[in-house]
Formats: C-alpha cells, sequence, structure tokens
C-alpha cells in the first residue's frame, strides 16, 4: 500500500500561489483544528451518522477528504471502515499520523499528505467520502470544489458522501445601533474624518453570532446543494428570496447561514445540523450582510431580492455577493426602498 512518509508531499508547496499556500498553513496550527473539534455539533454530528449507517461503512473503503487530526477518519474506521485514506495539505497530517498510531487505527487508516487532486490513492475506487469541507456562509474557501473532483475521480457508482446536502437560508435583521456604531466611529477618529473608510466596511460581511430576538422577519431557503449531483458551474448562483416582516421595527441586515443533512438509511430520519441564529452555536456562527439603507417596517412588508454568489476572480476561495433588494411596505410608498449591495468575504 503506498503512503507518503513524514514530511514527503504529492503536492510541492512552492508550485503553489501565495494565497493557496496561505490557505493550507491556515490549517497548520493546532488552533484552529481545536476550534473544530470542540464544536460539537459539528463533531457529533459526523459520528452520529457514520454509527447511523454502520452496516453501510461496513467493509467499505473510505475517502477523508482533507482529514486534518483525523478525527473522521477514525469514526469511520471504529465503525466498520475496511480501510480509510485521509488526505491532506497541511503539516497537521503529521500528527495525524501519530494519533492514528497512537489510537490503534495504523493498519486501518493510510495517511496522505498532498492536495487531494495531486495524491494517487492506494485504491482506484472508493465506496464512502467523508469531507468536512464547509466554510462560511457555506462556500467561503471553496473546499467544496475538492469534494466534487474526489466524488467525479474516485468515487463507485452508488457511494455515499457524508454529509450529501447543504442548504443556504436567509433572514432579517434588526441591529441597526450596532451597525450605526460601527459607521459612525470612522466620521470621527481622533478628531479626523476617516469616511473614505465606511464603504470598505460595509463590503465585508461580518461572521459572529446573532441572537435569535434580533431576528425580524420570516425566513426563506436561497439555495440547496445536493452533493451526489451538484457541479462547479451550479456553486455560482443567483437565488431569489422574499421576506415578509414579523414586528413593527427596521431592517438594518439579512442573516445567512447553512444546514447540512447526512444520508441515512431507508426509513430512518437523517442526521442534520443547523447554523442558524436558532440554533445551537457552532464554530461557523451566522453570516451578517449589513444593506445600505436601514428599512422602517409593521407586520406583513416584503422585502424581496436576489442573492448572487460566486467564487471571487482574483482569489477563488473568496466570495462575490450582491444582493439586490426592494422594500414593499404595504400602503406606504414613503418607506419604500430599492437598492444594490455587493459584498467580498475575505
Ligand atoms: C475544515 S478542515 C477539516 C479537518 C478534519 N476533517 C476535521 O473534521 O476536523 C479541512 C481540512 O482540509 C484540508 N484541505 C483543504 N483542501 C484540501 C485539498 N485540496 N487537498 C488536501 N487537503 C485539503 C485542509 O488543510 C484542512 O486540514
Amino acid at each position: 500500500m503506498s503512503k507518503t512518509t513524514k514530511d514527503e508531499s504529492a503536492t510541492d508547496k512552492q508550485t503553489l500561489s501565495h494565497t493557496e499556500q496561505h490557505y493550507f498553513d491556515s490549517y497548520d496550527h493546532y488552533g484552529i483544528h481545536e476550534e473544530m473539534l470542540q464544536d460539537s455539533v459539528r463533531t457529533l454530528s459526523y459520528r452520529n451518522a457514520i454509527i447511523q449507517n454502520k452496516d453501510f461503512f461496513k467493509d467499505k473503503i473510505v475517502l477523508d477528504v482533507g482529514c486534518g487530526t483525523g478525527i473522521l477518519s477514525m469514526f469511520a474506521a471504529k465503525h466498520g471502515a475496511k480501510h480509510v485514506i485521509g488526505v491532506d495539505m497541511s503539516s497537521i497530517i503529521e500528527m495525524a499520523r501519530e494519533l492514528v498510531e497512537l489510537n490503534g487505527f495504523s493498519d486501518k487508516i493510510t495517511l496522505l499528505r498532498g492536495k487531494l487532486e495531486d495524491v494517487e490513492l492506494p485504491f482506484k475506487k472508493v465506496d464512502i467520502i467523508i469531507s468536512e469541507w464547509m466554510g462560511y456562509f457555506l462556500l467561503y474557501e471553496s473546499m467544496l470544489d475538492t469534494v466534487l473532483y474526489a466524488r467525479d475521480n474516485y468515487l463507485v457508482e452508488g457511494g455515499l458522501i457524508f454529509p450529501d446536502k447543504c442548504s443556504i437560508h436567509v433572514v432579517g435583521l434588526e441591529d441597526s445601533e450596532f451597525k450605526q456604531e460601527k459607521i459612525n466611529y470612522w466620521h470621527d477618529v481622533y478628531g479626523f474624518d476617516y469616511s473614505p473608510f465606511i464603504p470598505l466596511i460595509m463590503r465585508e460581511p461580518i461572521v459572529d453570532t446573532v441572537e435569535s430576538t434580533l431576528v425580524n422577519t420570516t425566513r426563506c431557503k436561497l439555495i440547496e446543494f445536493d452533493l451526489n449531483t451538484v457541479t462547479l458551474e451550479d456553486l455560482s448562483f443567483e437565488a431569489n428570496f422574499q421576506l415578509e416582516a414579523k414586528r413593527k421595527d427596521w431592517i438594518s441586515g439579512l442573516i445567512c447561514w447553512f444546514d447540512t443533512v447526512f444520508p441515512a438509511p431507508k426509513g430512518k430520519k437523517p442526521v442534520e445540523f443547523s447554523t442558524g441564529p436558532h440554533a445551537p452555536y457552532t464554530h461557523w456562527k451566522q453570516t451578517v450582510f449589513y444593506l445600505s439603507d436601514d428599512l422602517e417596517c409593521e407586520v406583513g412588508d416584503v422585502l424581496k431580492g436576489k442573492l448572487i454568489c460566486s467564487p471571487n476572480d482574483r482569489n477563488n476561495r473568496d466570495l462575490d455577493v450582491k444582493i439586490d433588494y426592494e422594500f414593499v411596505p404595504k400602503g406606504s410608498k414613503e418607506r419604500a426602498k430599492k437598492n444594490e449591495n455587493t459584498y467580498l468575504m475575505h
């Protein structure tokens, strides 16, 4: 069985662009893995999904795309997989080697260092792909591209992907005070006018936890991806939304989050988790897009629009997001607003 030895990588890091090197460097440090491991909603969902499907995992060949510390590989090996191949480009895989050995899985798990796209797997095909690839706003980091590459090149017909369904959702938010504070600061920085910063600040979505009490509209599913069939092209998308105000208030921004669903045995409820403001904390938190307007709303007023998302041209791990919106208050033309806002997630 082919194994890369310590420090050997199928990918020569020096050949990667600076942004790619930086991306993989960010997974070298233990801190980011600590945060992910300690996100028990995330990690236990993977474990529960594997346990729920242990009859399917039994004697199967599993590919763990971006194995990090090897946690998902070990879950799969512990719960019946015949062999697991874990692949990671970051140096954290050297720790994964130690952990796999320490925990007695060396004969069941092969770890390969390099980009998934460059490594040579010891098996032509795998029965199952597991991967924790989700980024902020689901698609930030563009790691799903790598999972789709793995699917198209290595997954047997009828094989399973864990997780296999992800959807992005949107809801309205009242947060005018924080937004104003954030903006006003730049009007007087130690007595100087720093207001040219404001458009830059407004362009950046904020990743943070949002109190569910700040949510003030109905919610809307923007898009759903079925990992069994989704293509790279589908990851650049336009989605319409329509939200209805639930109380007399101000809508100062939109909150987005994603939900994740794992395959389940026939007739069984799938393991799933949400990263929304209504759900328990995850390290993905929520993504807030402040609107350039504060919309004064009454119950039943409608905020509709279109969200357009695509990888950024200069760095495809960043995301360009455009939100076109039209606020349609019931019977009050004065409060109506229409606008277009652009954002860059980086
Ligand atoms: C979000 S972390 C998940 C780590 C681990 N699976 C877990 O659940 O704790 C994603 C990992 O994928 C790796 N990765 C991302 N793209 C990759 C690629 N194209 N080839 C190999 N590894 C990749 C990163 O280095 C990182 O360690």
